[in-house]
């Protein structure tokens, strides 16, 4: 009797221990924080490049598709939907080959070109600087524009810049205003090349670091137009370009690029965007942490030169990278998105967020059509992805003040490694709402979450989630609604204790009063 008591006993307790250890416990400072999460960090990338810019943005003003100058509406207003805050235009790599001249004017008189990188068709350039900035004024968004390094010279950038901005009697905003447009655009955000350790030019790193300066030289600031001036920054850990650009750069740049994708398998064999196992599941996700050491190193070399943190670090390609659709074009690099992409959007921007202090701005990559997409578009039909409904989530962290978390997280073991099961991040708007965003990695798992709120007595807790049944669930033109945002009413506040269960899988969005 007394041994079966005995055993019994051990097995509770047991039993205790093993629930005790599948709780994540996390410690948000709520009263604490003084580091902004700028809201660049959740900006979008297009470039001329398979559908983004043709068919995805641009229809033409003749279209049948419901369009405002040529832009599509489901667009705009799905992106304003996420507060899109801003918008990097025209590549990547086509903008080291593009001449801004080539696209202003009537469309009929614009020259076109062969378009090298991407599939090597014709571009006709009736999507240029004008239908640029027309498309950022329907978004109300700031415009972030790439400059041509690699094949164009100091005096076309230079140009494009009085063109844009300059408000009087110049060569150039004469030309702006013959072409229909009096009053100059407001430009903040100015990209002096991309890659120029690759497709923008194959330099090294002290020689566009001199080509910097002097290309930054001549994008002047006219009237009150500030440029903010973003330097082509390292490929993934070559962290000798960093440590060069901010040596011999310095303060003539605001910002500097970073570059990472995440790419389960090898370049040339990418893996499949949707038929996947769970160990790819896994490399996949683990790949995309890599980006937190990435940025958490670049920082580090970067605080040497810049203690006060005065030049941002902006990762303005991200995002996942797998072989396109089968039976599309190679170049057009499209590809379906699930919910893993989702999770990898999620625990991204919670590292971005985490990281405010030197990460001011991000692009993912691309916004439509193209690698991990937020809109898929056919013809007249839209799609929104699992990828999308994370900014929708996200979204009330733009300009929040970030809450400092501590967290001991539970560890999933894989082939490979070994990655926390959760990633959170968490905000304080200017009213005081608490916004916490969640991810839980694990595939097959709930997540229970114990959280401790320092510094606040919380009454309130509502909250949104994104899930599906299975991580390689996605939206397709004829389902456009499978993987959604839903309401979640999986949390529970009390004072300063919070308590979650995340369910396997899953993205959740919390506010808490
Ligand atoms: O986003 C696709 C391409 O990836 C971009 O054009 C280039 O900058 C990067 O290599």
């Amino acid at each position: 009797m007394r041994v079966k008591m005995i055993l019994a006993l051990t097995a509770t307790l047991g039993m205790l221990s093993a629930l005790h250890a599948q709780e994540n416990k996390v410690y948000f400072n709520v009263d604490q924080g003084d580091q902004t999460i700028s809201k660049h960090i959740y900006g979008h990338f297009s470039e001329h490049l398979g559908h983004c810019i043709y068919g995805g943005f641009w229809v033409g003003e003749d279209s049948p598709i419901p369009n405002t100058r040529g832009i599509r509406n489901d667009v705009v207003k799905a992106l304003k939907d996420i507060s899109i805050p801003n918008l990097r235009w025209p590549g990547g790599c086509f903008a080291d080959e593009y001449h801004w001249m080539d696209g202003i004017g009537p469309r009929s008189e614009r020259p076109k070109m062969v378009n090298t990188h991407w599939g090597g068709v014709v571009e006709d350039n009736s999507f240029g600087t004008h239908e640029f900035l027309d498309l950022c004024e329907q978004l109300s968004c700031e415009p972030y524009i790439c400059g041509n390094v690699g094949s164009g010279s100091v005096e076309e950038m230079s140009k494009w810049v009085e063109y844009i901005t300059f408000d009087g009697e110049s060569p150039m905003a004469n030309l702006r205003k013959k072409n229909g447009r009096e009053k100059p655009w407001k430009v903040k955000f100015w990209g002096v090349g991309n890659e120029n350790w690759g497709c923008g030019g194959n330099m090294n790193a002290d020689y566009y670091s001199d080509l910097y300066r002097r290309y930054a030289t001549y994008c002047r600031n006219y009237g009150d137009n500030r440029l903010y001036k973003i330097a082509g920054g390292p490929n993934v850990d070559d962290y000798y370009w960093t440590e060069t650009l901010m040596k011999k750069v310095g303060g003539q740049m605001q910002g500097l690029s970073l570059h990472y994708y995440t790419v389960p398998g090898t370049w040339s064999k990418k893996g499949s965007a949707t038929q996947f196992d769970e160990q790819e599941y896994f490399t996949t996700i683990g790949k995309a942490f890599h980006m937190g050491e990435l940025v958490a190193k670049h920082s580090t070399i970067m605080d040497k030169y810049d203690p006060q943190k005065r030049i941002a670090l902006i990762p303005d390609e991200w995002g996942t990278w797998f072989d396109v659709e089968p039976g599309t074009n190679p170049g057009f690099l499209f590809q379906q998105n699930t919910m893993r992409d989702a999770i990898v959007a999620g625990l991204t921007l919670n590292m971005f967020n985490n990281h405010c202090d030197r990460v001011k701005m991000a692009n993912i990559a691309q916004t439509i059509n193209v690698l991990q997409a937020v809109i898929l578009t056919k013809d007249e039909k839209i799609v929104l992805t699992p990828t999308y409904w994370v900014y929708y989530l996200y979204k009330n962290h733009q300009d929040a003040t970030l809450i400092p978390v501590k967290f001991n997280a539970n560890k999933i073991k894989y082939q490979g490694g070994e990655m926390d099961a959760i990633s959170v991040s968490a905000s304080r708007n200017a009213e005081g709402k608490i916004n916490i965003t969640l991810v839980n990695i694990d595939p097959n798992k709930a997540q229970s979450i114990a959280g401790v709120l320092n510094g606040v007595n919380a009454k309130k807790v509502s909250g949104k989630i994104l899930s599906s049944s299975k991580v390689s669930n996605y939206n397709t033109f004829e389902t456009p609604n499978a993987v959604t945002v839903k309401e979640f009413n999986g949390a529970k506040v009390n004072g300063g204790q919070l308590s979650v269960s995340l369910p396997a899988g899953s993205i959740v969005q919390l506010e808490i009063q």
